[in-house]
């Protein structure tokens, strides 16, 4: 599949999850180029209709921009008792609802408003699908006091860690962290791997995202918009 037609699939998508956000909502918005799609369409709905959401929390610095230049009032996560709905791009999505996150490095914010939303919908194209987890690197973000212990640990443990980088220099994420990309295809084990990432003293956290979706919209390539929702 060739970036234009993903983008029209990205963007078929994100008018089906938009079409969905009631009035009221309490409404997490995630990070990426689908997402990105997702708020050009609840702009709209705003100015044509009048969508009215009682708070809107993002994970990142340009879809807050991007929510603001549409009109909305962007809070912190911290501000809002809970969130009723987020709606969120995904890197891979298996058939049991789990994922894999943080392509754009924002996973740990991604993680933080997830779990705080009551229901967490995805927003993905036909070839972020897969049978098992795996087919693409798996961003672990670590504090910069013990990365180098946590790159060499990983290495050891055959995990085959490659650093994110910006250029020359290694990629930044918004709490001044770095992040490591594990290159493991498939994952044999997600939750044995997530349980092990979890007790690594200085990995921040990781991109897993298991028994985090609740709803899935999937544009597939022969223009059906399938909404998949966890039994
Ligand atoms: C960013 C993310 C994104 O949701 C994920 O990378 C999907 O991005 P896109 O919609 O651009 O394909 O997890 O950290």
């Amino acid at each position: 599949m060739d970036k234009q037609e993903q983008d029209k699939l990205k963007q078929k998508a994100a008018e089906k999850a938009a079409s969905l956000v009631e009035n009221g909502t309490k409404l997490g918005v995630g990070t990426g180029s689908t997402v990105a799609f997702l708020i050009d369409e609840l702009g709209k709905r705003k100015d044509q209709e009048g969508l009215d959401l009682d708070a809107v929390v993002t994970t990142s610095s340009r879809s807050k921009k991007q929510l603001e230049s549409c009109g909305f009032k962007v809070s912190e996560l911290a501000e809002v008792d809970h969130l009723d709905l987020t709606i969120d791009g995904a890197d891979r999505f298996a058939s049991n609802f789990d994922g894999i996150k943080g392509g754009g490095g924002a996973l740990t914010l991604e993680k933080n408003v997830a779990v705080n939303s009551e229901r967490n919908m995805w927003i993905v194209d036909e070839s972020k699908l897969v049978d098992q987890l795996g087919d693409f690197p798996l961003p672990v973000e670590v504090l910069p006091i013990s990365c180098e212990q946590n790159f060499r640990l990983f290495k050891e443990d055959g995990l085959k860690p490659q650093w994110r980088m910006n250029g020359e220099k290694r990629f930044v994420t918004h709490y001044g962290n770095y992040i490591i990309d594990l290159n493991i295809d498939p994952i044999p084990d997600p939750y044995g791997l997530a349980d092990y990432l979890d007790k690594v003293v200085g990995v921040v956290e990781h991109g897993l995202f298991l028994e985090v979706c609740d709803e899935v919209i999937i544009a597939h390539s022969n223009c059906q918009i399938e909404d998949r929702k966890k039994q």
